[in-house]
Formats: C-alpha cells, structure tokens, sequence
C-alpha cells in the first residue's frame, strides 16, 4: 500500500474551520472591541456552552491550565493541603494545584484505561484532602458514580478535567458536569479549538462568583462597592477566541461524531489481533476519542510500545510510544521541588512542620507504570476519513505480523 498523508490537528488538514468561524471573527473586527467585557462573542458562547452541558454557568479562560487553576482556586485550599490527582496527565493540569500552595497527592490509575478510580483514589484520601481531580483521558469517561460517592460520603468536592474528553459521557452524563466543576481546554488540538483557551462549567452558584471573580482580577463588574476581593489573576479570553469558539462549537457534535465512528472502525479492523488491547469505554460510558490509545503486549509483540512505534512512524503513521513517558510525579519540578525561589514551598515551609518529607515513588502506582510501558498513542481528528482509517489499520496489522513472538518457541 502507498504511503499516505494522514490530516494532522496541527493544521488545516485536521481541524474543521470554515465560513462560520470568519464570519464570527469578521463580525468582531467590524465591531472594534475585542475584550470580552464589553464584547459580545464571549458572552454568547458561555452561554450556549453552559446550555449544551445542561448547567447553569460557563466561565471561558486563557487555556486549560487557567480553567483548572481557576477551579483550584475556587476551591480555596490553605498551603499544604492536599489535592488527590493524576499522574497521566498534562503538566498544566498539575503545576496550577502547587500555584495554589497545594501538594498533589498521585493516585494510581487502571493499567487499562489509565483512568484513576474509585478503588485508586480512597487510599489517597485524608483529612488533609480539599479536592479530588479526575481527568478523562484521551476522551475515555472515568467510572464517575462510585467516585463522586467515595467523594460525597467525605465532603470532599470533584473537580473534572475534560480537557481530552468533549462530550464524552457515562451512565447518560456528560463528563463535566457529574463533579462540583468541570474544566476544558481550547488548545490547538483538541476536539474544539480557538488555538489557545478554555472553559469552567458548574452548577454551583457561589464557586462560579469564585471562578468569574479569579480570572478577572478578583473585581466584581456590576455589583454594588467594589474591590480587589482576593488574589487572582486576568484569565480572561479574548472576542477573537469567542468568536473561533462560537462557531467551532456549532460543529462539535458533528466532529465527535466522526472521531468516535472512525475509532470505533479501527478497533472493529484491529479486533481479536493477540498482544493489542483496543481503548473502549467503561460500562454505561461513551469515548470520544481525543486520541487513540492501543495498548501493546511485549510479551506477545517483539518490542512492545518503542518498536511498534517507531516501525509505524517510518511508514508515516505518526504516534507517540509511551505517550508521557514517565508518571509527572519524575519530572524535575516535583523531584527537585523547583518552584517559588529556592523554598521549595508549598511542599516545604512552616506550614509543612510535623509532617513527612513530601517524596514522590512509583512503587505506589503499578498501575501507571504498566500503561505507560504499554501504551502507543495515535492522533486523531475529525477530518480522518474511511480510507485514512484502512490505511492505519493495514500499517499496524502488517507490522503486528512482523513484530508477533505468538506461535514463537518461548
Ligand atoms: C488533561 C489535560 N488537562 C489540562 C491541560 C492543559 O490545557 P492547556 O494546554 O490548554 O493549558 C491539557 C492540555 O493539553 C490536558 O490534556
């Protein structure tokens, strides 16, 4: 089979944008306001945005990052309380708990869905625990009903990253708005872009004030004496990100349709094949297939992850073997504590006396290690047709073939 130039979401030939965004963002040029409190788009998008999730309120920010700082921050913990996370997961999703004087507290995930769960969480859980963050991974909804009881039984609130997981839903739920807060993401390759941004939706009154207030500088626009109320930041998006927003938004349904069809056809080629696990949701659960995750078995293919991958990337199917590479507990930040000057705070201070020295060990989570040796993960995006999916599912099969040890003497 000849080589093929598979859409990339790094340009036009992945992404999905078209009349509708320019006439949006024509509309804020003509206007000549391009900040969000005096503009239109920003506002407008909030709301339907708030609408499709079936909440009350949406909050649009700067990225990712910003929504789950600002969710952190709504949360409010003192320095050196603890915030129950993952190690699978971008780093933008961890540095805003340490901004927020708190420790990340790693629990384990499923070695197959690379999920955390209930069962990985409850020991991580104590009296110093303020929040807990779940973040559906690659689109996959984490098993959230035995979470929020865990959660609810202990008061402590659930905050969602669905950053990777637009629309992705589990027992007739959309992923955001089963937790206290749910945070997205705008960045280029997500299932919905503005290049940069992102979003909070709650159903609760007060932390939203908290959220608005956080990213706009703590100033209450509109209400009767007011002042700085408490540190924070301008997370503010910006009319020219409202209106990309807007009209990738009227799209997305479509687009998450399309990737899960074409997911859901690569796993129907690559079923039954020994030594690949296919992604799948949990029970009650719908992926929406932010990437494709395919677990690889060293014991049954030569190599496992690396060669695999690296065989696929010089025939042109681009993935990333391992995907992080290493739980983001062994990045430098948390090993070598690099964050305000040299006092290592919040993980060192007054605040800390009495306490175990905060040390990061994967021996505590087996279960990240074994996805992380076995995971190769493919992009995907919603201009990936039929012919581009035969075509991945031809490259792996035929370099599965090449790499099997099934039938092998061990
Ligand atoms: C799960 C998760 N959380 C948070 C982020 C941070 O988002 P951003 O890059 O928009 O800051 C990302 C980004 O890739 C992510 O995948």
């Amino acid at each position: 089979m000849s080589k093929m130039n598979l859409p990339s979401d790094a340009n036009a030939s992945g992404r999905s944008f078209g009349e509708e965004e320019r006439k949006e963002l024509m509309q804020v040029l003509e206007s000549g306001t391009l900040n969000c409190t005096r503009g239109r788009t920003v506002i407008a998008f909030e709301k339907e945005f708030a609408e499709l999730h079936g909440v009350p309120h949406a909050r649009c920010v700067t990225s990712g990052t910003a929504a789950v700082h600002t969710a952190v921050n709504a949360i409010d913990p003192e320095p050196g309380d603890e915030i129950v996370t993952t190690p699978i997961t971008d780093m933008g999703a961890l540095t805003p708990i340490v901004y927020q004087s708190a420790i990340p507290v790693f629990a384990d995930t499923d070695p197959v869905t690379m999920n955390v769960t209930a069962e990985t969480i409850e020991p991580c859980l104590s009296a110093r625990t303020k929040a807990v963050i779940v973040t559906h991974l690659f689109g996959n909804p984490c098993e959230m009903g035995p979470i929020m009881e865990l959660c609810k039984a202990r008061g402590i609130p659930v905050i969602e990253d669905a950053a990777q997981a637009f629309l992705s839903e589990i027992d007739g739920k959309k992923v955001g708005t089963i937790g206290d807060i749910g945070c997205f993401s705008f960045q280029q390759g997500k299932h919905m872009t503005t290049g940069e941004g992102g979003v909070v939706i709650t159903k609760d009154d007060t932390l939203f004030r908290r959220m608005k207030l956080f990213s706009d500088k703590a100033w209450p626009y509109g209400e009767a004496n007011p002042d700085h109320e408490f540190l924070a930041l301008n997370y503010r998006m910006t009319e020219l990100q409202g209106a990309v927003a807007l009209g990738q938004l009227h799209k997305l349904e479509k687009n998450v349709a399309q990737r899960i069809r074409t997911a859901e056809r690569l796993s129907a080629a690559l079923e039954g094949i020994p030594g690949l696990i296919l992604p799948k949701a949990p029970k009650g659960g719908k992926h929406t297939y932010w990437r494709y995750p395919l677990m690889v078995d060293e014991t049954k293919i030569k190599g496992g992850p690396d060669l695999l991958g690296a065989r696929l990337k010089e025939q042109g199917v681009y993935c990333a073997p391992r995907y992080i590479v290493k739980p983001a507990f062994e990045c430098k930040i948390f090993i070598d504590q690099v964050t305000f000057g040299r006092s290592g705070f919040p993980f060192r201070g007054p605040h800390m006396e009495g306490r175990e020295e905060i040390r990061y060990d994967r021996a505590n989570t087996p279960g990240v290690i074994e996805a992380l040796s076995r995971v190769v993960v493919i992009p995907w995006n919603e201009k990936i047709e039929d012919k581009h999916v035969d075509w991945i599912a031809e490259m792996i099969k035929k370099t599965v073939a090449e790499l099997s040890m099934v039938g092998e003497a061990q």
